[in-house]
């Protein structure tokens, strides 16, 4: 069955989620991340994943937006930052606004080039998504930014997944999913979705019910892919 529909996880996969630490850093009045940015941005993400599967499980769903402001509480506590709300607005504020990597921009041309639909499915809420997207300048080749606020439950739940062949109308079969998150890409592997893993950080694959069909250094070659698969 020939690709139709290309699928992008956004934060980790369009949106560098270490940008936000690696600029505050850079600026006056926070030299106190000189050192420290590295672990926090990990911190951060590591907690920030960890809520969004623990909330799922717990049935204590709230939005991405105050998981993202949780797990930065908890990772600049553990950095012994917790007195510095002037730093936990500025990340905040950056994390609105996240960089794409530099290969994004392209990428989704040469998509819309080739005919094919393109989206998001994120975690993100609706507003947080719309402020990443736009910040990037990406919104006019992406026909839909879907959130998993439509259903309450974060990935890597069935019911994320579902709402792509609701929005796009097509079999899972016609989907390529790309992800830079391993537990996502095998969640989406496991639903049905053809799936391409974006492993950066050259990270092990995850040993779950589910494998990425091909794992790749960076978006570059996603038109490729997506043509011959
Ligand atoms: C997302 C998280 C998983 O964008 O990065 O859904």
């Amino acid at each position: 069955m020939a690709i139709t529909t290309c699928i992008f996880d956004a934060y980790g996969t369009l949106f560098d989620v270490s940008s936000a630490a690696r600029q505050a850093a850079e600026e006056d009045g926070f030299e106190a991340l000189a050192d420290l940015w590295p672990r926090l941005a990990a911190d951060w993400r590591d907690r920030q994943l960890q809520y969004t599967w623990l909330r799922t499980i717990a049935g204590a769903h709230v939005d991405f937006w105050q998981i993202t402001g949780d797990a930065l509480d908890w990772a600049l506590e553990a950095a012994g930052l917790q007195g510095r709300a002037d730093l936990r607005e500025r990340l905040m504020a950056l994390y609105w606004e996240l960089g794409a990597y530099p290969e994004v921009a392209d990428m989704l041309d040469a998509l819309k080039s080739a005919g094919l639909a393109t989206g998001i499915l994120s975690n993100g809420s609706p507003e947080m998504l719309a402020g990443a997207v736009k910040s990037a300048g990406i919104a006019r080749n992406l026909d839909h930014v879907l959130s998993v606020e439509s259903v309450g439950v974060f990935k890597p739940a069935r019911a994320v997944y579902d709402m792509v062949g609701r929005s796009f109308d097509c079999e899972p079969g016609e989907v390529l999913f790309v992800s830079s998150n391993g537990w996502d890409a095998a969640g989406a592997a496991g639903y049905g979705f053809r799936t391409a893993w974006v492993n950066r950080a050259g990270a092990p694959v995850d040993r779950l019910h589910a494998r990425p069909d091909l794992e790749l250094a960076d978006l570059t070659t996603i038109p490729e892919v997506a043509a011959r698969a």
